[in-house]
């Protein structure tokens, strides 16, 4: 068995390995069976918190199955260490997430149905499907019988000009085919008329630019004595911080009991931040193009759609790689090596000051952590970057990139619902909602949470100048009091605090919630992704701590019939004061498409801070030593 130094490390490839051998001795895995996901299932906090590495680590896996011959989802947990399956599930009604091997099979069996050849002859004169690609979509569901009784894909289907152009610029735009996962055979293939292939190439690769422009002189850099972190298995050190990486098929990277040491006494801050979930909704009435939204952790799975990065990584300086050992939906070994990239950052100065009448300036570079993973979700990638600073910042920030979800307009018609971006192709009005779940721990579990809204003082006698202004924090003591939107007006923020550990200055330690870039929802409440994604309602939710409520909306959102996460579950009103809580943030991308995003789009940022907030008694980067670069140089 693989050495294990810390409770939350993600399963190791033979762990795996062992789940799939364990549930196929005990009758659990027919010839139908797929393995949907296979991950640690993560002992008590309790336990984790008060692990020292002298105790022996017991080890667990959850893991869902899904039987195509009976439609029938299951849930089971098998103890690794005991060697045995604990429990057993059926969790009726669901669909549990696509599995990569239902990608390709999927594509597959749009290729090779008649009924698919016959529309794409009809339609555009084609006979040889080999150039034709399949992106798998989620279906959704729109309240049909079908969407509620057979596990469904709606593909998309573009035409490649050469075997490895970039397909994505000549959209199949009119014919939809509806597969059925679990025959793997095409139901139909809904025609929704006729639009033209646009006409022109839009390539990316290297391989087909021929108009360079000059390089840019190279930037190297250098660690001479290597990278100032440690690693063990997946945990690391660097810095004052301490933190163990996770990994798994639905979520991707998580950051696990990360904390902070300060005066040789470990702080507990983060015990486990994830993306619990995200939906990408088109604005395009069109009907061709009116079901699209992928909820890509939920349906397609982060960790699944992990990049190898192996190759075109493109850090700079000292790297160290991480594995995510998943399967394959028949329990095969699939390691996707190096899922996650970490290395150090300079990053500009941390902070400066020059006394003017000794002349003495003192200034100290920032040099941040970066721990980062990138899916390739069909035509999109999301880049999900944690960056731990020196002085207790704590930030995380999605790359958008990759290729827009594109349409086809016949020659010379323009639609409100997107932007033209090339001849007779255009780029759907979408946006893209993330909902990230940050289970705080400041100095401990029992914490409360602040919203803070930054107010005006009342005109008078006391604020004779009128230009008196405070910031009025309020605990909210339960779930329905803890729904919030943003608020610009009153520079909202959050603040999540430990009231049983005071600070220099007599107040409770706390670590500040900073929003970013943030929008709402466009569709209807009763838009049908909108009922199934409830997580959008509210930028910020805060619930108690359950280790069964991960995903915002749900564990089984594709072709949930909604209701399911954030909003259910609030509904109980639950206390969160002085306890173990969780704030979920909503953030969201409204993505109004420009030329300039094609052929392929420089990323886009979005994210949050989380900054310590009265948790230190001064500025935590005061004892950085200054530094000297010796191989910078003026000109
Ligand atoms: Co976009």
């Amino acid at each position: 068995m693989a050495t294990i130094t810390h409770p939350l490390e993600p399963l190791a490839a033979a762990e795996v390995q062992l789940t799939v051998s364990l549930l196929k001795a005990a009758g659990k895995v027919t010839p139908t069976t797929r393995f949907i996901s296979i991950s640690l299932k993560e002992p008590a906090k309790a336990i984790v918190h008060a692990f020292t590495g002298a105790e022996p680590i017991r080890r667990e896996a959850f893991a869902v199955l899904f039987d195509n011959a009976t439609n029938s989802c299951y849930e089971t947990t098998v103890s690794l260490t005991d060697r045995t399956v604990l429990t057993w599930q059926h969790v009726p009604g669901v669909q549990p997430t696509m599995s990569v091997d239902e990608q390709i099979e999927c594509e597959q069996a749009v290729l090779a149905s008649p009924e698919f050849k016959a529309a794409l002859k009809r339609q555009y004169g084609i006979e040889d499907t080999k150039l034709v690609m399949v992106d798998i979509w989620s279906a959704g569901n729109y309240g049909s019988e079908e969407d509620r009784t057979r596990r469904l894909a709606r593909p998309l289907c573009f035409l490649r000009t050469d075997p490895t152009d970039n397909g994505y610029a000549k959209p199949i735009e009119g014919l939809r085919p509806v597969v059925d996962l679990n025959a793997m055979q095409v139901l139909r293939v809904e025609e929704y008329g006729h639009w033209p292939l646009p006409p022109q190439q839009a390539n990316y690769a290297a391989d087909r630019i021929t108009n360079f422009r000059a390089a840019a002189k190279p930037l190297e850099i250098i660690q001479p004595e290597g990278p100032s972190f440690t690693v063990e298995g997946y945990r690391v050190r660097w810095q004052k911080w301490d933190f163990v990486i996770g990994f798994n098929a639905r979520e991707g990277l998580t950051l696990n009991a990360l904390a902070y040491a300060d005066s040789g006494r470990m702080r507990s801050v983060l015990y486990r931040g994830s993306l619990s979930e995200m939906v990408v909704p088109y604005g395009d009435p069109a009907p061709q193009q009116a079901r699209k939204n992928a909820f890509d952790a939920g349906e397609y799975g982060l960790g699944y759609c992990a990049n190898s990065l192996e190759l075109g990584c493109d850090c700079l300086g000292y790297i160290k790689y991480f594995d995510g050992h998943l399967c394959t939906s028949r329990g095969d070994p699939l390691t996707i090596k190096n899922a996650v990239c970490m290395h150090e950052e300079d990053y500009g100065i941390l902070w400066k000051h020059t006394d003017r009448r000794l002349n003495a300036p003192e200034v100290r570079r920032s040099r941040r952590l970066v721990i980062s993973s990138i899916a390739t979700v069909e035509n999109y990638e999301y880049g999900f970057f944690w960056y731990l600073y020196q002085d207790g910042n704590i930030q995380f920030e999605i790359k958008l990139t990759g290729i827009l979800s594109l349409g086809a307009l016949p020659p010379g018609v323009k639609s409100p619902y997107g932007t033209v971006i090339a001849p007779q192709l255009y780029a759907p009005n979408h946006q893209h909602f993330f909902n990230m779940r940050l289970d705080l721990d400041i100095d401990g579990t029992a914490n409360s949470v602040q919203q803070i809204d930054v107010v005006p003082d009342e005109l008078g006698p006391l604020n004779p100048f009128e230009n008196a202004f405070s910031a009025r924090a309020c605990v909210v003591a339960t779930e329905q009091e803890a729904k919030a939107r943003l608020n610009i007006e009153t520079a909202r923020t959050w603040k999540i605090i430990n009231p049983g550990v005071l600070n220099a200055m007599g107040d409770p330690v706390g670590y500040k919630f900073f929003p970013g870039d943030n929008c709402c929802p466009f569709a209807s409440k009763n838009a049908w992704w909108r009922k199934r994604a409830g997580f959008v309602e509210n930028h910020v939710w805060v619930t108690p701590c359950r280790d069964e409520e991960r995903h915002a909306a749900g564990n089984y959102p594709n072709q949930s019939g909604g209701g399911d996460g954030l909003p259910l579950w609030t509904a109980a009103n639950r206390s969160i004061t002085d306890t173990d809580v969780v704030l979920w943030y909503t953030f969201g991308h409204t993505h109004i498409a420009r030329p300039e995003d094609y052929p392929v789009m420089p990323a886009a940022y979005i994210g949050f801070m989380l900054k310590p907030n009265g948790f230190f008694s001064e500025n935590p980067g005061n004892d950085i030593p200054p530094g000297m670069s010796h191989a910078s140089h003026c000109g």
